[in-house]
């Protein structure tokens, strides 16, 4: 990609997206794939790129709070408060959808997936669009795979198939967008993400469902399994179990990259097969860092990547679920409460 396809020009990326083209663009949460809602043949044209079922929603980003009756409707109170709390910032509302919003964007559905990102970059787009203008934007990765934190992960694994990249720098949450959805009042998390669950409660002051990882049967792609998934197998165990797993792989002659947090992770002994990774130790800076280190690790080519099953603390509950999704051996169980 040359420089003029590859950067900050915000007028350019506007200029593309009006002409039907694909951009992909940062968000404070990971790399979207954008394009004008309203151009069809372009929004058909995500789903080509991404490899993704005609069936599953995409995400709309818009600008400006007081249009969210544009873009929705029936709007419970309690999506208002956490819209008021929360945007521009790390959370998708799912929304019976207006008829601004093409059916081919929701995959079919009257319910729409609507967030205003925290993003400069972003924002600027959208408002150079115009005001009545959204984006369709899923992350901007092959379907199933890890979602993009970086514009150079972007040009990596779409670079050829895509019209522009807009850069702008590493995102700063690095996981993606917690979706909640809502039975008039009641939130239900369908995707645990940039917003905690005790952040959505506080907020609403009551309790906040969230079905449990393996026994959800909310139809969005997140929750399918193996999902989020690197190249690489990835295995996660207990801290417990973790050097024992280490040594049989060490047996076999795998090459092996074990990321862990604690510090009885850390004691893993190294030899010539096995590499150790220390993650940050709290919640928000190991979210920041993981999906570019699985990338990484993934293109150094080891047999097996092994993760440290993260603390089973809600401070956790976005890492714990992309681990289970994109894990060969879920882990029996994480309760969090
Ligand atoms: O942080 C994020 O949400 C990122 C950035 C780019 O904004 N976007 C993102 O999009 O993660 P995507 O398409 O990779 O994942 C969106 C999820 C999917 O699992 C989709 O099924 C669900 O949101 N979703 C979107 N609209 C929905 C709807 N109307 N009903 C149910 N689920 C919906
Ligand atoms: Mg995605």
């Amino acid at each position: 990609m040359t420089s003029e396809v590859f950067g900050r020009n915000i007028a350019a990326a506007a200029t593309r997206l009006r002409a039907g083209e694909i951009v992909a663009f940062p968000t404070e949460t990971v790399y979207g794939l954008g394009a004008d809602i309203s151009n069809l043949s372009a929004v058909r044209r995500i789903f080509e790129i991404k490899e993704r079922p005609l069936n599953h929603p995409l995400i709309v980003h818009f600008a400006d709070i007081a249009l969210l009756p544009y873009w929705s409707q029936e709007i419970p109170d309690a999506a208002w408060k956490l819209a008021e709390r929360f945007w521009p910032g790390p959370l998708t509302l799912i929304l019976p959808r207006s008829r601004h919003v093409p059916r081919d964007v929701t995959g079919g559905q009257d319910l729409v997936g609507l967030r205003i990102p925290d993003h400069p970059v972003a924002i600027a787009l959208l408002n150079e669009l115009g005001s009545k203008k959204a984006l369709a934007a899923p992350s901007a990765n092959r379907f199933g795979r890890v979602s993009p934190t970086t514009a150079a992960h972007v040009r990596e694994e779409l670079g050829g198939a895509i019209d522009m990249i807009l850069d702008g720098g590493p995102c700063k949450v690095g996981l993606e967008s917690t979706i909640v959805g809502f039975s008039g009042d009641t939130a239900t998390i369908l995707r645990p993400g940039g917003i905690s669950l005790v952040a959505l409660e506080e907020v609403l002051h009551g309790e906040v469902v969230f079905p449990r990882v393996n026994n959800s049967t909310v139809r969005v792609s997140g929750s399918l399994s193996s999902h989020y998934a690197p190249l690489t197998p990835l295995e996660m165990w207990k801290t417990e179990t973790l050097w024992r797993r280490v040594r049989e792989l060490e047996v076999e002659g795998l090459r092996t990259v074990v990321l862990g947090w604690s510090e009885m992770g850390a004691i893993i002994p190294e030899n010539n097969n096995t590499l150790y990774f220390s993650m940050p130790h709290e919640a928000t800076g190991y979210a920041r860092e993981l999906y570019a280190t699985l990338r990484r690790y993934d293109q150094e080519k080891f047999d097996r990547i092994l993760v440290e099953a993260p603390p089973d603390n809600p401070a956790w509950l976005a890492i714990a679920d992309r681990l289970q999704r994109a894990s060969c051996r879920p882990i029996d169980k994480f309760e969090f409460k």
